[in-house]
């Protein structure tokens, strides 16, 4: 992405840069940690189908919705839906997003600094090395430990922020060019090794055969919250990216393939880590830990080990790095344009206050255990209040922007760029149709069951 300047906005260079940045905001920690364990806790091949659907029936034209919104207005979050409806008071929803972002920033910079750690071990071939033991405590041990985490943490958040100050550089775009198709690699690679551990069938029942018996609300509350997280969805990324795209590209195309390949990493991550879950007799409900516990243990029992958890590790930080300067970023624009704030001192006032919020988060795995708001941990609230509240509420009030208040006419117009693109009816009938009926109902549906259960 080309940075924003003040004398014009500037835009993606091709529909391959725009491609790649959404994939890079979208593509993160969500596949690689939050998917895996959120399969594991939610009973598997279920939660996986009612994922897919949720991301194929909602997912995709709310992405949509959030691409009209931005390239229609050309404008970031908040000023996106004034520019979109001038007489009506839509900016809170640009607030909304911010404090979602900030939200989401706080743990995700506690999960990256993980990452950090867990390269770090790798440099000391600490899992080819470890007992079956250690490996297992290995996690806890850490993430409930004080400094190290906070340490890490305090690394991440620097990067982060020491990339967003200079703002989004060619450098980075480039850069997650080549380290996309790198990740890929070694997952595909991982997974296959995983797949095809002794004992690993389980693991593959599990993520392909659905048991329906275990499903209930919350599964669902669960699978749309993930839907939304792995899809940036409902916190003003996809607004402002957006809006930095020219008119002649093709936004349902871009819509479609950034979700199928935020999907397919997923599904890979899950290859990769259910097998190994089975073959290890590592119970799949371990939660938020679980990725980290699983993989040094397939790093053990493979050839090279050593070498492919480091390029791991690197991979998983540079997919975390992508999409953290994407959190980042919808913050530092809103600080920027709400206070009149430079870039830097914008940074790193945000920088301050995300520190803080991150450390309490890291904190509240370990000394602050017992530091508890409606029984969640400080650090599990963070995450519900984004993925399973904020992000609905921000999605839903795009969805019935989108389609209640900018209409038909205007979803026609931008699918087409004015008549441009042949695209058949029924596809914009059955997106519209999505957004205006189906979307809001599912949401509210779902919000409403966990309330009352
Ligand atoms: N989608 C990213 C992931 O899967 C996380 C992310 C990036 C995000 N930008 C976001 C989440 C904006 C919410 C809002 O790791």
């Amino acid at each position: 992405m080309k940075k924003e300047n003040n004398n014009g906005r500037e835009s993606f260079s091709s529909s391959f840069g725009i491609l790649v940045a959404l994939a890079g905001s979208a593509v993160g920690l969500g596949n690689l940690w939050r998917f895996p364990y959120l399969v594991g806790e939610n009973g598997g091949a279920a939660f996986i189908l009612i994922y897919l659907a949720f991301v194929f029936l909602l997912g995709i034209p709310i992405l949509l919705s959030e691409f009209i919104i931005g390239r229609r207005s050309q404008a970031s979050a908040r000023k996106a839906f004034q520019i979109l409806a001038p007489d009506e008071n839509w900016g809170f929803v640009g607030l909304l997003a911010v404090i979602c972002c900030t939200l989401i920033l706080s743990f995700y910079s506690v999960v990256g600094g993980w990452g950090i750690e867990y390269l770090v071990k790798s440099f000391k071939f600490d899992f080819t090395s470890a007992s079956d033991e250690n490996l297992a405590s290995m996690f806890s041990t850490f993430s409930t430990s004080t400094w190290t985490p906070l340490i890490c943490h305090t690394v991440f958040l620097s990067v982060t922020a020491g990339i967003v100050v200079s703002g989004v550089k060619k450098g980075i775009e480039s850069f997650s060019k080549v380290m996309m198709p790198v990740l890929f690699v070694i997952m595909i690679g991982i997974a296959i090794r995983s797949l095809t551990l002794p004992g690993g069938e389980a693991g593959v029942a599990y993520l392909f055969k659905p048991d329906w018996s275990e499903v209930d609300g919350h599964t669902f509350l669960a699978a749309l919250g993930q839907a939304f997280f792995s899809l940036s969805l409902g916190s003003g990324m996809v607004i402002t990216y957006g809006s930095y795209v020219k008119k002649h590209e093709h936004i349902l195309k871009l819509s479609v393939e950034t979700a199928l390949a935020d999907t397919i990493f997923a599904l890979i991550a899950g290859c990769a880590i259910m097998p190994a879950v089975f073959a290890f007799g590592i119970s799949p409900g371990e939660g938020p830990g679980l990725v980290f516990i699983t993989l040094p243990y397939i790093f053990g029992k493979l050839p090279m080990g050593g070498y492919i958890a480091i390029l791991f590790f690197f991979a998983l930080l540079l997919a975390a790095l992508t999409s953290s300067i994407s959190v980042m970023e919808v913050i530092i624009a809103s600080a920027m344009e709400e206070f009149k704030l430079k870039r830097k001192t914008a940074v790193i006032s945000v920088f301050l206050g995300i520190w803080v919020l991150g450390c309490l988060c890291s904190l509240s795995l370990g000394p602050l255990n017992e530091w508890k708001v409606v029984g969640k941990t400080i650090f599990d609230l963070f995450d519900y209040l984004s993925a399973n509240v904020l992000m609905l509420i921000g999605g839903l009030l795009v969805v019935f922007f989108v389609a209640w208040k900018l209409g038909k006419k205007a979803m026609h117009d931008e699918l087409t760029n004015g008549g441009t693109l042949k695209i058949p009816n029924w596809v914009i009938d059955t997106l519209y149709f999505l957004l205006r009926f189906i979307a809001p109902a599912a949401i509210v549906i779902i919000m409403i069951f966990q309330y009352v259960s």
